[in-house]
């Protein structure tokens, strides 16, 4: 077995992703979540597609002293992939209070413990959000910080403050820092996939919950921004593609290979895909006809954006590597399987 590595939020979306990508590798994984927006029976489905049970332990990061018994109970953990988090943007703007303790304390947390039980990094689950409205496209890692847009998108430029001026005041700790664009699709299996309690917030999952009869239309907010058909654009991003990025990162920073003691990433396909050149790929993919309805925008919504990924595919050696087509196929195969399994 390779080092131990713990995942925060690991029965969540990109986190049980990740868990998987992580025991292919041969990394043993420690997995704790507080079940706030995911799942227990992640953890079976995760055992069931690489056939080893992650350590599983119910927690809350907020909850210092139950960090502290995981780190002394496992022992000689390595590292940690960093994904609790709360992250709907339009309740973080209701529940700012509720966002800024959750995302930020729980991360201190990690880090006041990480020197402590000579855990070596962190790889922090990090946000295109930090860019807002880039002014150049695509954008790349030294494009500026601009005011969030909303809370949630605040705490994770706060998160990247922390993490620098923690590691710049000398701790022992170094830190790679992963900013997703937009994560969509399913592990090819069916067995995990995004499970939002609830109305989902995002695009994909109300897309195929529309297809699929759950929802009676889906609305598309806006059609009247600078783009060529009108609807805002975004960089799409296979979530089992954006699994391995971080289990590079964590090979990388194991393996001592790690230029600067805090690293930042983009990780996307560098491809922008506009609301409805993704409702017609769906239709074309699956050959499902979606009900959808132009509607007023959304409050906080930018216009567009997609990454500059050279970065990750220089320094990482990482690149998207799944289609569109295939990556909405997998989502549409995972949403089938919710209603086989009468979860959705
Ligand atoms: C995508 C596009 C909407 C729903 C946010 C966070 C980001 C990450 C992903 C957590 C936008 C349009 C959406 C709908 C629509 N968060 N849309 N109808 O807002 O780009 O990113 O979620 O991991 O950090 O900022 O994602 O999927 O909500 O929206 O037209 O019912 O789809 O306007 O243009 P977003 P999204």
């Amino acid at each position: 077995m390779k080092e131990k590595i713990l995942v925060t939020g690991g029965t969540g979306f990109i986190g049980s992703h990740t868990v998987v990508e992580l025991q292919r590798s041969g990394y043993e994984v420690i997995v704790i979540d507080n079940l706030s927006n995911s799942k227990v029976e992640v953890i079976d489905s995760i055992a069931e597609i690489t056939g080893i049970r992650p350590a599983f332990e119910e927690l809350d990061c907020l909850d210092e002293a139950g960090l502290e018994d995981v780190f002394s109970k496992y022992g000689n953990i390595k590292a940690i992939i960093h994904f609790a988090a709360s992250k709907a943007v339009g309740e973080s703007v209701q529940k700012p209070l509720l966002y800024y303790r959750n995302n930020i304390v729980s991360l201190i947390n990690l880090l006041e413990l990480m020197p402590k039980y000579d855990v070596k990094g962190i790889v922090f689950s990090s946000s295109c959000t930090v860019y807002g409205q880039p002014d150049v496209l695509p954008v790349t890692e030294s494009a500026p910080i601009k005011k969030a847009e909303s809370p949630y998108g605040n705490t994770k430029q706060i998160n990247e403050e922390i993490i620098q001026d923690t590691v710049k005041s000398g701790a022992p700790i170094q830190a790679i820092l992963l900013r997703y664009f937009n994560p969509i699709g399913a592990h090819p299996t069916a067995l995990i996939g995004e499970l939002p309690n609830g109305v989902p917030m995002n695009l994909i999952p109300y897309l195929t919950q529309t297809a699929i009869g759950i929802r009676e239309k889906l609305s598309v907010f806006g059609d009247d921004y600078d783009t060529p058909d009108g609807s805002c654009i975004r960089d799409y991003i296979n979530v089992v593609d954006l699994a391995k990025a971080h289990v590079i990162a964590i090979d990388r920073m194991l393996g001592n290979k790690q230029k600067e003691k805090v690293e930042v990433f983009n990780i996307g396909t560098g491809k922008g895909l506009s609301v409805l050149e993704l409702i017609r790929a769906f239709e074309k993919t699956t050959g499902v006809k979606l009900n959808y309805q132009i509607v007023g925008r959304r409050t906080g919504d930018i216009e567009k954006v997609w990454a500059n990924p050279e970065k990750a595919n220089k320094e990482l050696g990482w690149k998207a590597e799944t289609s569109i087509e295939d990556t909405l196929l997998s989502a549409w195969k995972w949403q089938q399987r919710l209603r086989e399994k009468g979860i959705q």
